[in-house]
């Protein structure tokens, strides 16, 4: 359960069940889990434990074999198509390892998309997308086409494009997977900043430990399942977001400061 906030988003013993041929593939098998307005919550797991598929399901990307999916008190799978398209194109932001750039559109013509699909004329949605990209730092490169970019400048365009709409949820998969340490960090900080902005809340996959410790709450997720939660107090939140260039998974950063303990008591005497 999340400290406090209003229920965002809900997972009611979700499972999904993927049939290819005679081969099923349970990658979720009856998870709950309740996400508040304002919270970022990470989730970690083993490779094939059923994260995207997790966040496929919260993004109205599909539905599930059985369970229930809840968005501000709406069951998903009860919408028809075309309201869960509307809810991602409005309500939900995703971001993804690889970016998912139109290679043939400039920064800001990438970050204006949804916009236009949205029906925005095309003037106004230039100039929201130049100030979304403002915000992002990247007003000198509104021209650019990705492959003019850098992979932490190309990022930030897809999370520009992401909050255009001013989603309620950022979906993240692995959104610093393609960056370097130190690209990644400024990626997560931005990230992090979210949530305090707008209420909304941060759903992010992540296979770095350090980039997890970002979130408020840590989910251990392993063969479908919710394997625990950790909960990262907030002084180990900003001492992982103070720290430069961080060094994955050894708990050292690359300054030498020792990398704080969470409150979980299992994390606790691993410190
Ligand atoms: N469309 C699909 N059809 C059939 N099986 C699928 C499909 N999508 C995923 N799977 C299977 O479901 C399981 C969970 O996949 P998923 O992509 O959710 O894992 P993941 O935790 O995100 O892994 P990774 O860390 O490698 O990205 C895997 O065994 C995968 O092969
Ligand atoms: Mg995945």
């Amino acid at each position: 359960m999340p400290s406090s906030g209003m229920i965002e988003h809900e997972l009611e013993n979700v499972t999904k069940v993927y049939q290819q041929g005679k081969r099923t593939v349970e990658a979720v098998r009856g998870v709950s889990l309740q996400i508040a307005s304002g919270e970022f919550v990470s989730i970690m797991g083993p490779s094939g434990s059923g994260k995207s598929t997790l966040l496929h399901l919260l993004g109205a990307l599909d539905t599930p074999t059985s369970g229930r999916v809840i968005f501000h008190g709406r069951d998903l799978q009860a919408m028809s198509d075309r309201e869960r398209s509307l809810l991602r194109r409005t309500q939900l932001g995703f971001v993804f390892q690889f970016f998912n750039l139109l290679p043939t559109l400039t920064a800001v013509e990438n970050v204006t998309l949804p916009l236009l699909l949205a029906g925005e004329s095309r003037r106004r949605s230039r100039m929201r997308a130049l100030a979304g990209l403002e915000r992002v730092g990247l007003l000198d490169r509104a021209d650019h086409f990705p492959d003019e970019m850098s992979g932490g400048e190309m990022q930030r365009v897809a999370i520009a494009r992401a909050l255009i709409t001013e989603p309620q949820v950022v979906i993240c998969d692995e959104p610093t997977g393609n960056l370097d340490s130190a690209t990644g960090q400024e990626i997560l900080a931005l990230l992090s900043s979210l949530p305090e902005e707008g209420k909304r809340s941060v759903v992010m996959v992540t296979h770095d430990v350090h980039a997890a410790r970002f979130g408020h709450r840590l989910i251990h997720f392993r063969d479908g399942l919710i394997e625990r939660i950790e909960t990262i107090s907030r002084s180990a939140r900003n001492a992982y977001e103070n720290v430069a260039e961080p060094h994955e998974d050894d708990g050292i950063g690359r300054n030498g400061a020792e990398m704080p303990c969470t409150d979980s008591a299992e994390a606790k005497s691993e410190c």
